[in-house]
């Protein structure tokens, strides 16, 4: 529930000094959350500004979340659940909806900018601190990247529209997608942080256009494909019974990802304790009302079957009702702002959680240096954009998209069991949003992140366990001894 009124910052009964001792006690480590709440805004050389309100911050959350899964992955779900494609998005609201009540919570309480890395490290400890922001490195990382390629698609859709020209296959496409290399995703990717190296501010009122531009195309479609909507599309509503509502909802789930990156700008928003929980709780009740009413429209407007192998989904049904191509161009136009305001805040988000794992030691200084005059994070935001970018450009879209989920999953569900340990470990500190019913809620929304981890393909399964075999290397040869906390004890 919300309470009224941002609270101070914590400082009543400061956590003891962290454990001095062996491997154990090293990987368990626990960074105070007094300490973490006093570094915010501190890099090397400077420090973030405070600029953001809570409409920006509800802002950057729609901008992170509404993109490419209701305009892409949508046509890619409904040949697994048919009309109850709308179910689907019921299921990976729900799964979300949970997860986000407790980001709304520890983002009041730890407002920083690592999100749920951070709020792992003053909870569960340095190795799964490390595992969780490794995980955001598939959320973040890894989605701006098939974000991207998502964009590419609506661009050649925009293309075709206006100019009647398209990309050719081996420029738009990346090798085992029928191409060479997807210079479209590549594009985005410097676009973005070309607005991003401005600085937090202009990119968030560039952002702030940009997602009044995406919900507007996505009214615009709902108000047009509702004219074309036939009764009988709707049956058989469960084709291929639960089992394919499960599979689109947890494929869906992507729509969902970025509901939280809010809690990426706890170091830039001017009153994060209150501001951060309204705004990921706005963000998420924003969307998935967006994402069932589009879906349900666009089921009524184009039958089931038709959706396979349709990209640029949403735009081929304007075509289809309408008979004209300019409805589907304006579609086209909005969704390329939107996903490109996709690419724009989860890059930021990416950004933020490197700079509070950088200060932390965990990572390169690099990362926490920041620019003197603009506040960002200048050579971190060239290299995460420049790896984003390359991986956008290789590495076809699905393949992605499933990766990104699973991380997402797994830190989302790190995320709920946070919650539960720090009501038991630090009940006297001041929350200014709380989880109701809690341990109950956080406990169904680890089931549920697990429950949709399960449902991913083994495929996925196998990338993300070498992912975190990688992550963990590096942990052991770099991270567990550049740690401050572990400087600390020497
Ligand atoms: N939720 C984001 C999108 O759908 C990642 O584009």
């Amino acid at each position: 529930m919300l309470e009224h009124g941002a609270a101070p910052p914590a400082t009543q009964q400061p956590e003891p000094d962290p454990p001095v001792g062996g491997l154990g006690a090293r990987l368990m480590r626990r960074k105070p959350v007094e300490r973490l709440v006093a570094e915010g805004g501190q890099g090397e050389g400077g420090s973030l500004r405070r600029s953001m309100g809570m409409w920006q911050l509800t802002m950057i959350s729609i901008g992170a979340t509404l993109g490419t899964g209701i305009f892409v992955v949508l046509g890619e779900a409904v040949p697994d659940a048919g009309p109850a494609v709308i179910v689907s998005f019921v299921i990976a609201g729900l799964t979300a909806l949970f997860s986000a009540l407790s980001y709304a919570e520890l983002a009041g309480t730890i407002p920083v900018s690592g999100s749920s890395y951070s709020y792992a490290y003053a909870t569960m400890g340095e190795l799964i601190a490390w595992v969780c922001g490794w995980c955001l490195i598939l959320e973040y990382g890894v989605s701006v990247a098939a974000v991207a390629v998502g964009w590419g698609e609506y661009l050649n859709e925009l293309l075709d529209g206006t100019l009647g020209v398209t990309i050719p296959d081996a420029l738009a496409a990346p090798p085992g997608d029928g191409g060479i290399f997807n210079l479209p995703a590549l594009l985005v990717v410097l676009l973005a942080m070309a607005f991003l190296l401005g600085g937090a501010k202009e990119s968030a009122r560039a952002n702030t256009v940009m997602v009044a531009v995406k919900i507007a195309a996505l009214i615009l479609f709902c108000a047009v494909a509702f004219t074309g909507i036939r009764a009988g599309n709707y049956t058989p509503f469960m084709p291929l019974g639960m089992a394919g509502v499960s599979a689109a909802g947890a494929t869906l789930f992507f729509s969902y990802i970025g509901f939280d990156a809010a809690s990426t700008a706890g170091e830039e928003a001017k009153n994060p304790q209150r501001d951060l929980p309204r705004a990921i709780m706005l963000s998420l009740i924003i969307v998935t009302a967006l994402y069932c009413l589009v879906a349900a429209v666009a089921v009524g407007a184009l039958p089931w079957k038709k959706f396979s192998g349709s990209e640029a989904a949403l735009a081929s049904i304007m075509k289809d009702v309408t008979g004209q191509d300019a409805w589907a161009v304006l579609l086209a136009a909005g969704a390329v702002v939107a996903i490109a305001s996709v690419v724009l805040t989860v890059l930021y988000g990416q950004t933020r959680i490197l700079f509070a794992m950088s200060r932390d030691g965990l990572v390169p200084k690099v990362f926490s240096t920041v620019h003197a005059r603009t506040g960002v994070p200048r050579a971190n935001t060239v290299i995460v954009s420049l790896f984003c970018g390359v991986l956008a450009a290789a590495i076809p879209l699905g393949q992605l998209a499933d990766a990104t989920s699973i991380g997402t999953l797994f830190a989302f569900a790190l995320v709920n069991i946070a919650v539960i340990v720090l009501r038991r470990t630090r009940p006297d500190m001041p929350r200014t949003f709380r989880v109701p019913l809690s341990p109950l809620f956080p406990v169904i929304g680890f089931a549920l992140c697990l429950w949709m981890m399960g449902s991913l393909q083994l495929v996925t399964w196998v990338v993300f366990g070498c992912w975190m075999a990688v992550g963990l290397v590096l942990y052991f040869a770099y991270g567990m001894r550049r740690s401050r906390l572990a400087t600390a004890e020497k």
